[in-house]
């Protein structure tokens, strides 16, 4: 049987990592600055995470929610704990896309409309309603296409009052920081415009915070930075360091009710487990401030770089936008230099990598990137 052939792959195993540094199965070391996309937020094989999963796995992996399972009680508390969303409630699922499709869902369960706004270049997932509200009809197959979506220009205030001033609106997608989009932070005015509109028209504010959110960009949530709470938070990615859990934390203002929402796998033993793990970590080791120092510094580092078009980001949540002729630098990393980072199209380097990522690890990457503009550079035609 053959894979079924989706992905544009690099011909690298990886069979072993620790920390920011992982190995392929010829031995060679690379720094991984993409944490498999965003996933590995607080290193890979944590000795804590390790652990705990261990000894998870020896009491009991998996049972269904037809049981208490008191592990997700304080996932809740920890999570409410970290992000300061303590009068929250949790409800945990697989992935990103599922996190999305259970909060547009609610939303719409909890006020009863239909439409929803999403923004241009926004990313949210792939299964049905999350792909209808992202940008790219390439991933967007015909049964999925809904006149349910409004796409709206990013931070446009104009075109957000007037799309709500038809009073059908259930509910507002936004990313904090478009990853896939190419690391666009949403202004903090219309995050609070967002907030505003949603109170004044009975909609739900849903702040995707798969990508963005878990503390990479030095606050738990990177929508915390306009001081605005949204109505549901999404999440997944960085939540269990590459174990698939995903989830949505809901304002107390959204009333549950049996059947309303439910999954066979969401929030079991090993899951929580990971979670847990996680969150144990972020806060014994103070990693949302470390994003946030060493972030910066990456940041104010890469901003010196003349060639660079442009520096965006917050925290370890960076893009750096190259000129077209220099498009082949991500590449260079790679094979160079042994650095693994993310892209986004054209010719963005997107970097995601743990939240944990040492000074020293940021400057090997820093090294490496002005070795690859230096030799990149066109002898001057005379
Ligand atoms: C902002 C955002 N939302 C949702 C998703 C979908 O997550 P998943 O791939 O876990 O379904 C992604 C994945 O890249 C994402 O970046």
């Amino acid at each position: 049987m053959n894979l079924f052939d989706v992905y544009p792959i690099n011909p690298i195993n990886i069979v072993k990592g620790a920390g920011s540094l992982i190995y392929d199965d010829k031995g060679t070391e690379y720094l991984d600055l993409y944490g498999g996309h965003a996933v590995i937020s607080i290193g890979h094989t944590h000795p804590h995470y390790v652990e705990r999963l261990e000894n998870q796995l020896h009491q009991i992996g998996f049972y269904s929610n037809s049981i208490e399972i008191p592990l997700q009680q304080q996932l809740a508390d920890k999570l409410g704990k970290l992000s300061g969303k303590t009068d929250y409630q949790l409800f945990l699922c697989n992935s990103g896309a599922e996190a999305n499709e259970n909060a547009l869902k609610l939303a719409s369960f909890h006020n009863g409309k239909k439409k929803v706004i999403a923004f241009r270049k926004a990313f949210h997932g792939r299964t049905s309603l999350a792909v209808s509200v992202t940008d790219n009809p390439k991933i967007v197959a015909p049964v999925n296409e809904t006149d349910n979506v409004i796409f709206l220009p990013w931070c446009d205030k104009a075109a957000l009052e007037q799309a709500f001033a038809t009073n059908e609106v259930s509910s507002v997608i936004i990313e904090g920081i478009q990853g896939v989009g190419g690391i666009q932070v949403a202004t903090e005015s219309f995050l609070r415009k967002i907030r505003t509109l949603c109170d004044q028209y009975n909609a739900v504010f849903i702040a995707d915070s798969v990508q963005c959110g878990y503390g990479r960009t030095g606050k738990f949530f990177s929508h915390d930075f306009a001081g605005v709470d949204a109505d549901i938070y999404s999440m997944a990615k960085g939540m269990g360091n590459g174990f698939p859990i995903g989830g949505i934390i809901i304002s107390p203002k959204i009333k549950p009710a049996y059947g309303m929402l439910g999954t066979t796998f969401g929030g079991n033993h090993l899951a929580c487990a990971a979670g847990l793990a996680v969150l144990e970590v972020m806060d014994n080791d103070n990693l949302m401030q470390n994003a946030e120092e060493v972030g910066n510094y990456l940041i104010e580092e890469l901003k010196k770089f003349e060639q660079v078009k442009e520096v965006r980001g917050r925290g370890l949540m960076i893009g750096i936008e190259m000129p077209d002729e220099l498009g082949h630098v991500r590449m260079e990393l790679l094979k160079q230099h042994h650095i693994f980072t993310g892209e986004a199209k054209p010719n963005v380097i997107r970097l995601l990598p743990a939240l944990n990522l040492t000074r020293a690890h940021a400057d090997r990457f820093l090294e490496a990137f002005a070795h690859v503009l230096q030799s990149s550079r066109q002898p001057i035609a005379v």
